[in-house]
């Protein structure tokens, strides 16, 4: 039988570099001596209260169908979040409830891009961007932000990519996978740019409370951009809900309409007792989310302090999230084969970084989403892996 484009479309986003992964997690299953460091599931479980909040609202029955842009109390808290964090006069209106940052991703992409369009993404990019951007029809344009500077933004680079046909750019900060935060002045280039040009800018703030010294900025709260951003939040990371599949997306009121509709043949509501201890989270647990951040932190230490003590690694220290950029050409081999190797000597799996772009070739991203002994001992066996690698008369 024959399928639709769109199925062809779709398939983009680097699939075997996951190779390691998938066998590193079967091992695991196997219950063989692995550690896995290639994925972004936090391993705390959710806060005991959110959990208590869902077990009682569905004894108490709420096991009916919702409303597809959500239900009223989770709305609200969203959009109070929201006007507390940008300034920006929102209500409930505003805010559309979606199954994970991922589902108002390409909810967004659907509601405002078609064949022809142009949508620019500052790469490196999240893995599902590019099946995201392409499903409608759309041309994906990189910016990349090079590891040379840092990670960070070149506006010359992005006023350079902007085409008649340009219709949004899409980012996430913080970055998965540098851990890069946009600065103050790299929002405004982007507000100044979409501004005068005319373009939806989409940002994906999911890891916007996992910040540790440095300062979040949220694009929505500068002059003139309520009208063209879609924000994207979601419990999955701040509060360890990746399985509860919860997100949203702030913007304008007639985006929220559109997605809406598109929600409803598309998802038809998500679970009542999900969105109420959702609300309960958004509402009452910000202790919780402090107390992860300062794990991840300590987390994101250790792995400072121990990669860079390898002299072949070359470590990029990340403001916020859970992952780590490492250069790991100083060893002489490439990601693939360092991802590869690593895992066949020692069971350390990592993810090559090219999965976010081929601007991030020699790089290995590191999650930091799982205990300290575990990092400890991973690091233990990478510093074994790369003194292996050594000419006999250089091992240390
Ligand atoms: C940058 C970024 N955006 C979106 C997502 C998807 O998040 P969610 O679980 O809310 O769908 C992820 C998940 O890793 C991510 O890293």
């Amino acid at each position: 039988m024959r399928f639709s484009s769109l199925t062809d479309r779709v398939k983009g986003g680097a699939a075997d570099v996951w190779d390691t992964h998938t066998v590193a997690t079967e091992a695991r299953r196997e219950g063989k001596d692995v550690i896995i460091l290639s994925v972004g599931d936090p391993d705390f479980t959710t806060p005991e209260p959110i959990i208590e909040v869902a077990v009682r609202s569905l004894r108490e029955g709420n096991t009916h169908y919702t409303p597809a842009a959500g239900i009223t109390s989770l709305r609200e808290s969203i959009a109070r979040r929201h006007q507390r964090l940008t300034g920006a006069r929102i209500n409930k209106n505003n805010v559309a409830v979606t199954s994970g940052a991922q589902n108002a991703l390409f909810g967004a992409s659907m509601c405002i891009c078609e064949a022809g369009d142009e949508v620019i993404v500052l790469q490196p990019m999240y893995v599902t961007y590019e099946a995201t951007i392409r499903a409608p029809g759309a041309t994906l344009v990189p910016v990349v932000l090079a590891a040379e500077d840092g990670f960070c933004l070149d506006a010359g680079r992005l006023k350079a990519a902007i085409t008649p046909n340009t219709r949004a750019i899409f980012y996430a900060s913080p970055s998965n996978p540098t851990g890069m935060i946009l600065s103050a002045g790299d929002l405004k280039i982007i507000a100044g740019l979409a501004i005068e040009h005319d373009l939806w800018v989409v940002a994906d703030e999911v890891y916007s409370e996992i910040v540790f010294e440095s300062q979040f900025y949220h694009i929505a709260a500068l002059p003139g951009m309520g009208e063209r951003t879609i924000s994207i939040g979601s419990m999955s990371k701040s509060y360890a809900m990746t399985g509860w599949r919860t997100g949203w997306m702030v913007a304008p009121e007639s985006m929220i309409a559109n997605i809406a509709r598109l929600s409803l043949c598309m998802l038809y509501g998500l679970p009542g007792f999900v969105q109420e201890a959702a609300a309960h989270a958004l509402d009452n647990e910000d202790a919780a989310v402090a107390e992860m951040r300062d794990i991840y932190r300590r987390r994101r230490d250790l792995l400072l302090e121990k990669l860079g003590a390898i002299a072949e690694l070359n470590v990029f220290k990340p403001d916020a999230g859970m992952f780590l950029m490492v250069d790991v050409c100083g060893t002489g081999l490439q990601s693939s084969e360092f991802v590869r190797q690593l895992y066949a000597d020692t069971g350390v799996s990592v993810l090559d970084a090219t999965a976010f772009g081929a601007s991030t070739e020699g790089f290995v991203r590191i999650s930091y989403a799982t205990g300290e002994d575990k990092l400890d001992e991973g690091c233990r066996r990478i510093a074994k892996f790369i003194d292996s690698l050594r000419p006999i008369s250089q091992a240390v």
